[in-house]
């Protein structure tokens, strides 16, 4: 690892991918020396290296090849392999997206070491403190020096936790500015004739704790997607979390069911700019149909991005509402118009590194 980076860019989990990659395009059009350590949090190749070869992403650096496991070895693995890299590279400025696990390490490690932190995607609450996604916001956002936010609610949350003003940054969303860069490449025919799908369907992505760590819960999502598959066929490209549980629980029993291993980026965006209707408790998904006009049915009970519901197609719906909902959405049809978010506009990422290039001097 050489010693000049002036920033260390930590990601790990397939949603940092997107995040992290206009943010080191715009850093590199600054001349920015910038380093990127990858914590190893996701490791399979559709879950992660497809991610590089799509979106430009440089190699990383490292790898720190942590793996899973519970949240303390997971957590703690990552630590110790980053403090060491950390205290040999001695960057200006470390740089940590979203709310994953491999955000939270990087962060701890880098304060105590005297690193400030920047927190891409800060200030997102869903008040709901048994997503461990919650409890890793909180925390980043506490410990970072410079927060860059996506929406104005997430700046009065920061606000409220009492976060000084002068740390806050209202950017805009990179994971959008990666949406909007790779428009063109978006094939909605191309991918339906893969997968042989009407010009009708469903995408559905599950992967929360809430809804497929328990067995008894597998078993009400189960008869809530095969209520839907009665309605429209559907696409799962199922994220490895929820397999083992939900596959016992009998979703492979349907015909117009059908589960595929997790796709590449540009893949699955191109599924979901086709569909119907998406059926998700993944919180970028729900940005991503927002910002396509994309009906989007979000099973959970709260959001930490409620802008996408505000300025967006999103919807929260319970398992014994999902099949109602679809059918309503269907026949409602898309939207010909619709809003988006203010600042989602493509150039997140440059206001990130405009700001980081100025605080670096
Ligand atoms: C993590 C994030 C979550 C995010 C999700 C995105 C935390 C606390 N959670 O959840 O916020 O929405 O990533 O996808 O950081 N596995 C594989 N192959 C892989 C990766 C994981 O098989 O490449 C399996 C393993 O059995 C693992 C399980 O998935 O135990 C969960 O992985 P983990 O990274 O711990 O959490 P996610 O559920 O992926
Ligand atoms: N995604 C993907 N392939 C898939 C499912 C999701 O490329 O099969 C992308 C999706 O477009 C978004 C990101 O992965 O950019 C969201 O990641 P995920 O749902 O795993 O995490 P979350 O956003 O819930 O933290």
């Amino acid at each position: 690892m050489p010693v000049d980076a002036a920033v260390l860019h930590v990601a790990g989990a397939r949603p940092n991918f997107p995040k992290a990659a206009p943010v080191i395009r715009a850093l590199d059009r600054h001349g920015v020396r910038q380093r990127l350590v990858h914590t190893g949090q996701h490791y399979d190749e559709r879950m992660s290296e497809v991610f590089f070869r799509q979106l430009g992403l440089p190699e990383p650096d490292v790898n720190l090849g942590v793996g899973s496991g519970s949240h303390a070895s997971q957590t703690a693995g990552m630590m110790t392999g980053l403090e060491e890299l950390m205290v040999a590279a001695r960057p200006a400025l470390t740089v940590v997206y979203g709310d994953v696990n491999s955000a939270l390490a990087a962060a701890l490690v880098s304060v105590k070491l005297g690193i400030p932190v920047a927190h891409v995607e800060a200030g997102l609450r869903s008040f709901d403190r048994s997503m461990p996604e919650e409890i890793n916001r909180i925390v980043v956002d506490q410990l970072a020096d410079l927060l860059f936010a996506t929406s104005s609610d997430a700046v009065s949350h920061l606000g409220n936790e009492g976060i000084s003003a002068e740390k806050v940054r209202l950017v805009g969303n990179p994971m959008i500015d990666t949406l909007l860069a790779n428009l063109d490449r978006f094939d909605v025919d191309g991918i339906r004739a893969a997968l042989s799908l009407p010009d009708r369907y469903v995408v559905a992505t599950l992967h929360r704790p809430g809804n497929v760590d328990d067995p008894a819960d597998a078993v009400d999502l189960v008869k809530a997607m095969h209520a839907v598959a009665d309605l429209l066929p559907i696409v799962l490209p199922l994220h490895p979390r929820g397999r083992r549980h939900l596959e016992n629980a009998g979703l492979l029993s349907h015909r117009a069911l059908r589960v595929v291993e997790p796709l590449g980026y540009i893949e699955f965006v191109s599924l979901v700019r086709g569909a119907a209707v998406v059926v998700t408790d993944s919180g970028g998904v729900q940005e991503e149909t927002t910002m396509l006009g994309v009906p989007c049915l979000t099973l959970r009970p709260n959001t930490e991005r409620p802008i996408t519901i505000t300025h967006g197609t999103n919807r929260l719906v319970t398992r014994s509402a999902l099949a109602e909902a679809v059918a309503l959405a269907v026949a409602a049809g898309r939207p010909a118009e619709w809003r988006t978010p203010p600042l989602w506009d493509g150039a997140a990422g440059e206001r990130i590194a405009a700001i980081i290039k100025d605080v670096l001097g």
